[in-house]
C-alpha cells in the first residue's frame, strides 16, 4: 500500500505528530513525569462545577438530552448558539454581526485547517498561494496544516529587551514584505507559545496592510477576549469585514467538547460552512449546549474575567518568581507573560540545542517543548530557534515548581559544559 502525498505528509511522519506521540508515550510509561510540555488548560473546580450543573439541567429538561445526542445541527452550527454569539459580540464590542457572520467548527484547530486550505494552496493557474505568519515564534499546531507543501511563509521578530530578565517580540514591519503569493496573514493573539500579546498598534498596522493587499487577516483568539480572556495586558479586541476571528471553548475548560468559533464576513462563512459540511457533515453540539445560556446571559464574560483570568495570572506570576529564583546566576530571559498559558524561556548562547535540552530533561523526568518547532515557514536557520523552550504553567504548583528547578539545574549544567 502506498499513501498519497497528502497521506504521507499528514501521517505520523510529521514533526508535531512525533513530538505529541513522544509526550504521550513518555507520560504513559512513567506517570511521575512532570508535564510542562502540553497545552492542556488547567482544571478549575469552580468552572467545572458550572458546566456540571448545566449538564444536569440538560438531562433534567424534558427531551433536551435526546435532541442533543439524536439530531444533526446545521453545518454552520447550532442556530441558538450562533445567534447568541452574534448578540454577545454586538453588545460587548458594537460589531455589526448577524448569525451569517459566524460558523461553529469541531475545535479551532479544524477551523484553521479549513481556513488555511480554503485561502491558500494552489490557485486556479497552479500558482502557490501562501499564509504569511508575520511574527514567529507562532503556534506549533499550524505547522503541518497545509495540504500544499510550503504553505507558510514567516518572518523573524524584533526583540525588545526589558528589565528583570524579560523581553518581548514585535512584528518587524521594516522587513515585512507581503509578496504576491500571500493570500492571508495570520497571528495568534495572545500567542502560543510565547504569551505575547501583539500591541493595538501592531494589530492596526496588520489590519491596514492586509486590507491594502486585498487579503484577510486571521486573528487566532483562542486565549483572548471576551472569553476565556487569558490576557494580562491591555488589548483592544478588533473585527471588521477583512478580519477572520477564530475563537474556541477549549481554554475555557472545555477542550473535550471540541468547539471552535469563526467570526468573519459572509463570503468566508459560506465557504467554511461548505467545507465543514463536506468534511464533517456538521459540528458536534455539546459545546453549544453547555455554554449557550452563559452566552445569552453574559455570564461567560464574568466567569472569564473573575475566575479564569485571575487563575492563570496568579500561576504565571508564581512561575516567573520560581524561574527568577532558580535560574539566578545564569543567562536567561522570559518573554513577558501577557496571556495564554505558557512561558517562553530564552537561553542566549546556550551551548546545546533546545532539542538536546529536551532530551536531557526527558531523562530527568521533565517534559517541555523545544523552541525550534515554533517557527513554521521561517526560511533559513536562526540560532535563536535553538535557544528557547516553551513550558506550560497550567499544571499543579508542585509539578511546575519541581519542573522549573530541574530545568534550571540542567540549563546551568549545559552552560557549564557538563
Ligand atoms: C493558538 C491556538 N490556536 C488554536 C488552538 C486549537 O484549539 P482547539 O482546537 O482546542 O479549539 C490552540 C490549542 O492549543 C492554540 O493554542
Amino acid at each position: 500500500m502506498e499513501f498519497s502525498s497528502f497521506g504521507k505528509s499528514f501521517s505520523s511522519d510529521a514533526g508535531i505528530v512525533q513530538l505529541m506521540d513522544d509526550l504521550g508515550n513518555a507520560l504513559s510509561v512513567d506517570k511521575s513525569m512532570l508535564m510542562l510540555g502540553g497545552g492542556n488548560p488547567g482544571q478549575i473546580p469552580e468552572v467545572q462545577a458550572r458546566f456540571r450543573e448545566r449538564m444536569g439541567a440538560i438531562l433534567d429538561d424534558g427531551d433536551q438530552f435526546e435532541r442533543l445526542i439524536g439530531d444533526y445541527d446545521p453545518p454552520q452550527g447550532e442556530s441558538r448558539f450562533v445567534a447568541a454569539l452574534a448578540g454577545l459580540m454586538r453588545r460587548e464590542f458594537g460589531w455589526p454581526l448577524t448569525a451569517r457572520n459566524i460558523a461553529v467548527t469541531n475545535g479551532s484547530q479544524s477551523a484553521s485547517f479549513m481556513l488555511f486550505n480554503m485561502l491558500a494552496g494552489h490557485g486556479e493557474a497552479g500558482e502557490a498561494r501562501r499564509i504569511l505568519l508575520p511574527l514567529t515564534p507562532e503556534y506549533i499546531g499550524y505547522a503541518d496544516q497545509g495540504v500544499m507543501t510550503g504553505m507558510f511563509t514567516a518572518k523573524r521578530p524584533t526583540i525588545e529587551h526589558l528589565d528583570d530578565h524579560l523581553f518581548k517580540y514585535h512584528v518587524d514591519f521594516d522587513n515585512l514584505d507581503i509578496g504576491e503569493d500571500v493570500s492571508a496573514i495570520c497571528v495568534s493573539r495572545p500567542t502560543n507559545p510565547t504569551g505575547n500579546v501583539l500591541t493595538d498598534g501592531e494589530i492596526t498596522k496588520l489590519m491596514a496592510l492586509s486590507r491594502a493587499h486585498g487579503v484577510p487577516l486571521i486573528l487566532d483568539n483562542a486565549y483572548g477576549t471576551p472569553f476565556p480572556h487569558i490576557i494580562f495586558s491591555d488589548a483592544t479586541p478588533v473585527w471588521d469585514e477583512n478580519v477572520i476571528l477564530c475563537m474556541s471553548l477549549s481554554k475555557l475548560g472545555l477542550p473535550g467538547v471540541r468547539t471552535g468559533i469563526v467570526i468573519a464576513n459572509e463570503e468566508i462563512i459560506r465557504g467554511l460552512t461548505g467545507i465543514n459540511a463536506i468534511v464533517n457533515l456538521t459540528t458536534g453540539g455539546f459545546g453549544a449546549a453547555l455554554t449557550v445560556d452563559m452566552i445569552e446571559s453574559g455570564e461567560i464574560i464574568s466567569v472569564s474575567n473573575d475566575v479564569i483570568r485571575p487563575y492563570y495570572l496568579e500561576k504565571a506570576n508564581q512561575a516567573v518568581d520560581w524561574i527568577r529564583r532558580d535560574f539566578g546566576g545564569c543567562e536567561f530571559a522570559i518573554h513577558r507573560p501577557e496571556g495564554a498559558i505558557f512561558l517562553w524561556l530564552w537561553f542566549p548562547g546556550l551551548p546545546v540545542t533546545s532539542a538536546e535540552l529536551y532530551q536531557r530533561l526527558k531523562k530527568r523526568g521533565v517534559l517541555i517543548i523545544p523552541g525550534h518547532h515554533f517557527f513554521p515557514g521561517l526560511a533559513g536557520d536562526w540560532e535563536h530557534k535553538h535557544e528557547c523552550i516553551r513550558l506550560t504553567y497550567s499544571q499543579s504548583p508542585e509539578v511546575v515548581e519541581k519542573g522549573i528547578a530541574i530545568i534550571a539545574d540542567e540549563v546551568k549544567r549545559a552552560y557549564d559544559g557538563r
